[in-house]
């Protein structure tokens, strides 16, 4: 079973930020779901690296776009890194394979028939590396990110869109291709606006991109270059991962739908390929109130965010804070407040009682020394994976959060440090149902929070439950085992000052 999970490639003129680190952490949860469910997952990210903008930030550093984007890409690579993110390839727009699939995949384009030759005369945002029709654009200014716009009047090759429309609106209505369901609409009120494509720069404007195959007057735009990497990463047009495409899920934030939603599936059409199966558009994250941007110096490090609550704090918030898909408000007091709360409260004091108790009373390890039913957490387990399956991450730590009050109120009303003393059976009972229900709210979690349930993992014994590498069905989370050998886990989240 083959599984394709993608984020968008960032551009290299600057650092990433915190909406990257979400797109990329949203694409990893299911890349690590999916592995323990046993699927063969490709997950792909990377950098997008030609282009005006990365052209304009390099010569104002006074250095090459190439030696910018060598320089910035290793950033990305750095943070996901300490994010815990399990990518299988990262893809460089300049990487050769790359520029000869997309040169493969112009030529087949244009012998398709559905390339002409045209001129353009409009408005055009070099932030946004995209033509604007006048009725959208307002006294200069882009209708996207509001910088200001240029009249451009240039020679450029032209997709054609006729052909396509009505068969992917038609997809659009019937298939499960535009997620959350909220923003089909739009999609199909632009659909039935947009005009043909332009899909070429002159040289002239813009000479960092790759040359229009048999016309090198031109470079082929930026924004098809950067959506065939979804292909070129697999080796198109014939190389031996071609056989994950179609995508599964393409992640990417609501600013990009139109280009991944309208154009990549008719790019796709044209040249014989299937259309993704699912865009998963996610909502936008605002700090403090305020749109993030350099001007207003309010753009979060995701290095530091990692740092100071560590990076399963920072996976943890994005996806409790806010239902994924709508948007949602930035701050270190939310995070440092879920921090407290949750994590370290509801979450790691319970770990913390249950595993000391275990260590100092039953050091041989705790039996299971009665029968049980399991029928709360089989309910809840279902529930989870429906709400994975649907990349309902929200939904999905609600039930797992469910689990976690139910453990704390047992350990509360069963109080294992009285029974102790005058019924040791009882209390290993209690302390193996505990167990248990740990065992399971550790392995639901795990995708949310890598590290901490590895570690949790490790002191209950149970290493085995997270391996990726060899998949896990119900019976291994729900079974009982004999025993658990239980060390303490320490404080998992320790107070944090300032
Ligand atoms: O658009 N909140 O790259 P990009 C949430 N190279 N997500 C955010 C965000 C925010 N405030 N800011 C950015 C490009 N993102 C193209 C993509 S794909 C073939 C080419 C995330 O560096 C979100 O996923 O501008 C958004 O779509 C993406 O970063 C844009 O990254
Ligand atoms: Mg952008």
């Amino acid at each position: 079973m083959k599984f394709y999970i993608t984020t968008p490639i960032y551009y290299v003129n600057d650092k990433p930020h915190i909406g990257h680190a979400y797109t990329t952490i949203a694409a990893d949860i299911l890349a690590r779901f999916k592995r323990l469910m046993g699927y063969n997952v490709f997950f792909l990210t990377g950098t997008d690296e030609h282009g005006k903008k990365i052209e304009k930030a390099a010569e104002e550093l006074k250095i090459s776009p190439k030696e910018l984007a060598d320089k910035n890409h290793i950033i990305f690579k750095e943070l996901w890194e300490k994010l815990d993110i399990s990518y299988s390839k990262f893809i460089r727009t300049t990487d050769p394979e790359h520029q000869e699939a997309v040169k493969v995949f112009w030529t087949k384009m244009v012998s398709s028939g559905t390339v002409y030759k045209g001129k353009y005369v409009g408005w055009y945002c070099i932030h946004c590396e995209s033509f604007f029709p006048s009725s959208q654009v307002k006294d200069g200014k882009c209708p996207s990110c509001g910088r200001a716009v240029d009249i451009l009047e240039e020679e450029s090759y032209f997709f054609s869109v006729k052909k396509f429309k009505e068969k992917l609106s038609k997809y659009i209505e019937t298939s499960n291709f535009i997620r959350p369901e909220f923003r089909k609409a739009e999609v199909l009120n632009a659909l039935k606006e947009i005009d043909d494509i332009s899909i070429s720069r002159s040289r002239e404007r813009v000479s960092w991109g790759i040359p229009v195959p048999g016309d090198d007057k031109f470079v082929i735009y930026v924004w098809v270059d950067a959506l065939i990497n979804y292909v070129s990463a697999l080796g198109y047009p014939n190389g031996d991962k071609m056989s994950f495409w179609p995508a599964d899920v393409h992640f990417i934030g609501k600013d990009i739908l139109k280009f991944h939603a309208i154009y990549w599936p008719m790019f796709l059409e044209a040249v014989g390929l299937e259309p993704p199966k699912t865009i998963f558009s996610h909502g936008w994250w605002r700090v403090e109130g305020k749109k993030m941007s350099k001007s207003l110096k309010n753009v979060v490090d995701p290095f530091e965010i990692a740092k100071l609550f560590g990076s399963d704090t920072l996976r943890f918030f994005m996806f409790r804070e806010i239902p994924f898909g709508r948007d949602g408000d930035f701050s270190e007091e939310a995070i440092r407040k879920r921090y407290e709360s949750n994590l370290a409260k509801d979450f790691g004091n319970l770990l913390l009682r249950v595993s000391k108790f275990a260590e100092n009373n039953f050091p041989e390890g705790v039996r299971k020394n009665f029968p049980s039913s399991n029928t709360e957490l089989e309910t809840a387990f279902d529930l989870w994976m429906e709400k994975m399956e649907n990349i309902d991450y929200f939904s999905a730590l609600d039930v797992i959060w469910n689990l976690v009050n139910l453990a704390n109120k047992l350990m509360d009303q069963k109080s294992p440090w009285n029974l102790i003393k005058h019924d040791r059976e009882k209390a290993e009972q209690v302390i193996y149902e505990l167990a248990h229900i740990i065992k399971v709210i550790i392995f639901m979690l795990y995708p949310f929070c890598v590290s901490t349930c590895r570690k949790v993992s490790h002191n209950f014994g149970i290493q085995w439950l997270l391996d990726e590498s060899s998949p896990k069905d119900k019976k291994d989370v729900l079974g009982f085992q004999e025993k658990f050998k239980i060390s303490s886990t320490g404080v998992l989240f320790p107070k944090i000052e300032g």
